[in-house]
């Protein structure tokens, strides 16, 4: 089973993008440790990024299609873009929305999320541990599926 880890724009500035707010390592170091939590479970783990929405949409079309397993950081698409809800609403397995901040100690404006009420569930302000977390709920989620 492949899981898609998604994240949105700016996102592939970790690191480099504001330290105190997001830490201090990188998208491939993020990317790495989702394989390897992945690879503990025994699932395949597909991390991607992109700064364009229309691609998020696609990759979201393509889960909804194959019926994987989704974690999503939209980053600010989360706050403001119907159309990556209306996609997320397509999906048919577990869908966990990833903040590495907790946005609800930030900015009004980060506090609303368009996917929440679609997601399984939501994590926030865990770091790259939010990652390890929802890919380990997914693990349990399909160890606990009929054969
Ligand atoms: C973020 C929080 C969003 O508000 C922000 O726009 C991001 C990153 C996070 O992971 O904390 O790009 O999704």
């Amino acid at each position: 089973m492949t899981v898609l880890v998604l994240n949105g724009p700016n996102l592939n500035r970790l690191g480099k993008r504001d330290p105190t707010v997001y830490g201090s390592r990188t998208y491939d170091e993020l990317a790495a440790l989702c394989r390897h939590t992945g690879a503990d479970h025994g699932l395949d783990v597909d991390v991607r990024q992109t700064n364009s929405e229309a691609v998020m949409i696609d990759w979201l079309h393509e889960a909804a299609e194959a019926g994987s397993p989704v974690v999503i950081n939209a980053g600010a698409w989360t706050h403001t873009s119907i159309a990556i809800r209306d996609a997320a609403e397509m999906l048919t397995a577990p869908l966990i929305e990833v903040h590495i901040s907790n946005v609800h100690q930030r900015q009004e404006f980060r506090h609303h999320s368009y996917l929440s009420d679609v997601a399984t569930g939501v994590i926030v302000g865990l770091g790259f541990e939010g990652y390890v977390a929802a890919l380990g709920f997914i693990a349990s989620q399909l160890d606990s599926d009929p054969p």
